[in-house]
């Protein structure tokens, strides 16, 4: 039989970024710096096992039945008011969708912002899960390098100048792949140059509250207001199996956002929502974040001491201040898919750079490295593993 496929099904780099997985995911003996994994360790288990059961025994005829698409409404409350309380943003609770990840949010922006062909910009390297979702809707990608300080500002002009550009898709803090963030100064020059223009900008902040390092920064879409759309996500400040994220978004996007999740699975699991709420209301969720905030904050600062101690001087990385992952340079020469064969061999997993690139156009010569996942005496054998197939290919 000779099945024909949608064309949209024909894209993505699933190849490399499946046998990533598939390694990551193999088990014992492997040590993966590959996924964006929270550490399992302080999964709340407990916590959201009595959460689970008071549902079950005070509203199980609510929250076992069918619900309304935007969500449940007191958990759309309370990120509303978290969002005043740490960072002074006032969200209506129905500008908030609640979605089946942030994931699944920037899938839903793509199905009413892009038609085959049109363009959408993103960070370089940006977040593969992005250019993922976004590439089945077939859009022309723009690619926007980041520094230091975050996207090139004169590369977003000229991306976003002269054409219509749908969107612009970035994560301000300690972004996926690189662990970057945007600088204040920075912040206001993105944002004059989206105002400047019609495109959306699509601000993903799934670890904005995981900082370690330095103090908060205001959020992009505080200043752009309607031309803003915020993503948020319990996934690394509780648990991604609970598969809860939000996108924030002014009436008239979110009209349309909530008739496209309708469609898509009418709504996110409202158990888990009723769990949750249940949970970050009976629970000191800023106590475990801190808590988690101080383990991942020591990862990141073991592996940047191995990274000085156990590798050649010319491999570069950057140091981020929060989140999970820093990246990685390789001396000229090495390439980062012989890094992650040989580096497999020995039971460690990376993810290459050319992941991050749409069409894997890009980052032949870096890694990105997730600290979270994994403890740091396991930090420290896979750093050596690594270190040593980079030396062996150096020569
Ligand atoms: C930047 C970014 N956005 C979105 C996601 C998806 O997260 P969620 O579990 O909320 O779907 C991730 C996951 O790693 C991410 O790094």
């Amino acid at each position: 039989m000779d099945i024909t496929f949608a064309k949209r099904a024909a894209g993505g780099s699933e190849s490399t970024l499946h046998r990533v997985f598939v390694a990551a995911a193999a088990g014992k003996g492997v040590i993966s710096f590959a996924g964006g994994f929270p550490n399992k360790r302080f999964f709340p288990a407990r916590e959201i096992g009595e959460a689970a059961a008071r549902v079950l025994a005070e509203s199980a005829h609510e929250a076992l039945q069918y619900s309304t698409a935007g969500g449940y409404l007191p958990l759309r409350e309370y990120i509303s008011r978290r969002y005043h309380e740490k960072q002074g943003l006032s969200v209506d609770p129905d500008e908030i969708l609640i979605t089946n990840g942030s994931q699944q949010a920037i899938d839903l922006i793509a199905r009413v912002m892009l038609d085959e062909g049109d363009f959408a910009a993103i960070e370089s390297p940006g977040y593969l899960g992005a250019i993922d979702a976004l590439s089945f809707y077939r859009p022309r990608f723009l690619t926007v390098p980041m520094t230091e300080a975050g996207p090139d500002p004169d590369a977003l002009k000229e991306a976003l100048t002269g054409r219509d550009v749908k969107i612009f898709y970035g994560v301000p803090n300690f972004q996926n792949p690189t662990g970057i963030s945007y600088s204040a100064n920075r912040r206001r020059e993105v944002a004059e140059i989206i105002q400047s223009g019609n495109t959306l900008f699509i601000e993903d902040n799934p670890y904005g509250e995981l900082r370690f390092i330095g103090e908060p920064l205001p959020s992009i879409k505080g200043v752009l207001g309607p031309q803003g759309v915020l993503l948020g996500s319990f996934s690394k400040i509780v648990a991604p199996g609970l598969r809860i994220g939000w996108i924030c978004a002014d009436r008239p996007i979110m009209k349309r956002l909530v008739a496209a999740k309708h469609a898509a699975d009418l709504h996110t699991d409202i158990f888990i929502q009723h769990v949750l709420f249940r949970y970050v209301t009976a629970c000191d969720i800023d106590e475990h974040i801190k808590e988690i905030r101080e383990v991942y904050g020591n990862h990141r600062n073991a592996m940047i001491r191995m990274i000085e101690e156990y590798f050649p001087p010319e491999v570069g990385f950057t140091r981020p201040e929060g989140g999970l992952f820093l990246w990685m340079t390789l001396p000229e020469g090495v390439s980062s898919m012989d890094l992650f064969e040989c580096a497999l061999e020995a039971g460690v997993v990376v993810v290459p750079g050319a992941a991050f690139y749409p069409g894997g156009n890009g980052g032949g010569n870096a890694v990105r490295l997730n600290f979270s996942g994994v403890d740091e005496d396991e930090i420290d054998v896979g750093m050596r593993v690594l270190a040593g197939a980079v030396r062996k290919m150096t020569g």
